[in-house]
C-alpha cells in the first residue's frame, strides 16, 4: 500500500486541554495524516481526546507508552484496540510476555502496535546512567525483542532507523519522532535528523511537533514538511 507523504505526518496534540487540541486539529487536519494524543492531553481529557480525533475524520495515535505487568498492558490495549486507534505505543522493555499478549489482542483489529525502543530524548550518556549501553546497541535489542514476540511496529530515534529497519523487515513499520527541520531548536531532544534524512533512513511516519506548533504560520510549516518528505520519498524509490 502507498501512505502519501501527507499521511506520513504526525502531529503530537502535546497540549493542556481539549479545547487547545480541537483548535489545532481543526488547524492542520488537511494537512497531516495522524493526530497523535499523548500523555498530557489524554490525562487532562481522557478517551474524549481520542473522541475529538475521530470526530473530525482523523486517524488518532494513542501514544501512552504502556509499561506494566503483562495482565495490566493487555487491559489497557483491549480498551485502545476497542476504540479503534490506528497506534498504540507499549515500551519494548516491558518484555516479551507483555508484548506477546498484545500483538495477540491487536491481530485482525485496526490498531498497530508500536514498540518504543531508546526514547529520542536519550544520548549515550544519560542511557549508560540508567545501566544501558550505546543508544545504537540498545535500541537493536529492544527492537529484537518486539519483532520476536510479534510486534512489528517500532518507534525509534531517525539515528537508529536504518538499522531497526533491517530487524523490522519490509514489513514492519518505524515511528520516528526526534524529527527537525533544518535551523529548527530542538529543545530537549537530542537523537535528532531532519525530515529528509529520517525518511533517506527508512522511517515510514514522522512525528514533528514542536516545529510546526511553534512556528509563525503552523500550517506552512506542516507543508514544507510534507513537501520534504515527498522529494524524500522520491528519492528512496
Ligand atoms: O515536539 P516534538 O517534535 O519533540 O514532539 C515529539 C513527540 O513525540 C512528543 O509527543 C513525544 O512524547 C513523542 N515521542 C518522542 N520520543 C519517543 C517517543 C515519542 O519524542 N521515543
Amino acid at each position: 500500500m502507498t501512505i502519501s507523504a501527507r499521511d506520513r505526518l504526525v502531529f503530537p496534540l502535546d497540549v493542556k486541554d481539549l479545547a487547545e487540541a480541537r483548535g489545532w486539529i481543526d488547524r492542520l487536519r488537511g494537512h497531516v495524516g495522524v493526530f497523535k494524543v499523548g500523555l498530557e492531553l489524554f490525562v487532562s481529557a481522557g478517551p474524549d481526546a481520542i473522541s475529538a480525533v475521530h470526530d473530525r475524520g482523523a486517524r488518532c495515535f494513542l501514544d501512552l507508552k504502556l509499561h506494566d505487568i503483562p495482565a495490566t498492558m493487555a487491559g489497557a490495549t483491549e480498551r485502545a484496540v476497542a476504540r479503534e486507534v490506528a497506534f498504540l505505543t507499549v515500551h519494548a522493555s516491558a518484555g516479551p510476555r507483555a508484548l506477546r499478549g498484545i500483538a495477540e489482542i491487536a491481530r485482525g483489529s485496526r490498531t498497530q502496535i508500536l514498540a518504543v525502543t531508546i526514547l529520542t530524548s536519550f544520548d549515550a550518556a544519560e542511557l549508560a546512567s540508567i545501566g544501558l549501553d550505546a543508544p545504537s546497541s540498545a535500541a537493536a535489542r529492544l527492537a529484537k525483542v518486539a519483532t520476536d514476540a510479534g510486534v512489528r511496529g517500532l518507534v525509534c530515534s531517525p539515528e537508529e532507523a536504518g538499522t531497526l529497519k533491517a530487524i523490522v523487515g519490509p514489513e514492519g513499520l518505524l515511528m520516528v519522532p526526534g524529527v527537525r527541520p533544518a535551523g529548527t531548536d530542538h529543545g530537549d531532544q537530542r537523537r535528532v535528523a531532519t525530515p529528509a534524512s529520517a525518511i533517506a533512513s527508512g522511517a515510514d511516519y514522522l512525528v514533528v511537533g514542536r516545529p510546526i506548533r511553534e512556528a509563525a504560520d503552523p500550517v506552512a510549516a506542516a507543508g514544507a514538511i510534507v513537501r520534504e518528505i515527498a522529494a524524500a520519498l522520491e528519492a528512496r524509490s
